[in-house]
């Protein structure tokens, strides 16, 4: 059956930004769906604003293309994409009012004086600031001033808003309510949004799909419970969450799964994703490592150096006598949750919460 021919909203191919001789963007391939909620997660410096700031049209790659809606725009200026940002410091214009802010984009475009104020009604009521547009940007809380800046780039109606660590400068709980304020607009407009963030619960919570990136390169991109749950690189498992992270030795492989030495314990791996060579890093959340009793059960004898309790549950910090540290996660009530500092546990986890990983962390698993 021949495959419908597919084109992205948004597709780099082989896109490099060098600054001087330093490449801070390295042939970066990415497609962009329509209607999608991509967000682009790395560390500080590892090339975010630099790919958004490229797509917007506001920097020009150093090589490769930019496709939006499959017509090659790489060195159109912004004006001439159907893009919009929301950067990462979103000042507003001090000396406008709210309205006038909103309405700049407008102006600007020489829309129909008569269209702007029901428009600029529109992109405010979507953000639930209707009733602020006589103020000044200074008599707004820093949540407020975010969603005019959110009102004064959905005004133009763009095919596809960036939006740079839009909720950084917001404290938790506001964060946590413009997240899923945003997510509700993203539903209700079906705008193709790609978000940036260095906050991984963010990302998680927020996305169809998560690039990640590191010095200027992809990781890895996936749904958000595959980023979490079967990361391929060291990288990934790290910058995602908590992890434990094991050294292991193989014993054996054969047709069935392998077998591996880690924390002085024997462990089957399930399939045959094990990276070539003897050694392997094998990455376990500490959600998935439970307490146990049963001696009959293959498991890691530590001994617990540390409890914390987390608000929501309690999590112990437990040594193997290889030193291996353990961490684990549980609910109050839970064997985990009654552990105390100095005494022996028996740690153990499900085949399946393993995920193997290549010790140098390059490639995938
Ligand atoms: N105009 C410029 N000239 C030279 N180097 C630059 C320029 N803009 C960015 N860089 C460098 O490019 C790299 C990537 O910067 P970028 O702003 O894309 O990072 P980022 O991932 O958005 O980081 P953050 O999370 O801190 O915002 C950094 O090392 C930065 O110093
Ligand atoms: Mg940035």
């Amino acid at each position: 059956m021949r495959r419908p021919l597919t084109v992205g909203k948004v597709v780099l191919e082989n896109v490099v930004k060098r600054y001087g001789n330093v490449e801070v963007v390295k042939d970066l391939n990415l497609t962009i769906n329509q209607g999608e909620f991509l967000t682009l997660l790395g560390p500080s410096g590892c090339g975010k604003t630099t790919t958004l700031m490229m797509i917007a049209g506001f920097e020009f790659p150093s090589a490769g293309r930019i496709r939006i809606d499959g017509a090659d725009v790489t060195d159109k200026p912004p004006f001439l994409r159907n893009v919009n940002t929301v950067f990462q410091n979103y000042a507003l214009f001090p000396h406008m009012k709210v309205a006038d802010n909103v309405a700049f984009g407008l102006r600007t475009r020489r829309t129909p004086k008569s269209e702007i104020p029901e428009r600029v009604r529109h992109a405010l009521s979507l953000v639930q600031m209707e009733e602020y547009g006589g103020r000044w940007p200074r008599q707004l809380s820093g949540g407020q001033q975010q969603r005019v800046a959110l009102a004064r780039a959905l005004v133009l109606q763009p095919e596809v808003l960036l939006l740079d660590e839009p909720l950084g400068a917001l404290d938790l709980k506001l964060r946590k309510e413009m997240q899923v304020e945003l997510k509700h607009l993203h539903r209700k407009l079906g705008t193709t949004f790609l978000f940036v963030t260095h906050d991984q619960e963010e990302a998680l919570t927020m996305s169809d799909r998560i690039v990640v990136m590191n010095g200027g390169r992809i990781e890895q991109i996936g749904p958000s419970a595959e980023i979490y749950d079967r990361p391929k690189t060291r990288f990934v498992a790290e910058f995602i969450g908590e992890t434990n992270m094991l050294k292991a030795r193989v014993l054996e492989r054969n047709g069935s799964g392998t077998l591996v030495e880690a924390a002085g314990v024997r462990l089957p791996l399930l399939g045959a994703a094990v990276p070539p060579g003897d050694r392997v890093l094998l990455s376990v959340r500490p959600e998935r490592v439970r307490v146990t009793t049963d001696p009959s059960q293959q498991a890691v004898l530590a001994r617990v150096t540390d409890r914390i309790y987390v608000g929501s549950g309690v999590k112990i910090i437990a040594n193997a006598p290889d030193g291996t540290t353990l961490t684990a996660s549980g609910m109050p009530g839970t064997p985990l949750a009654d552990c105390m500092p100095g005494e022996p546990v028996r740690l153990t986890w499900d085949a399946e919460a393993v995920v193997p990983l290549p010790e140098a962390g390059e490639g995938a698993a």
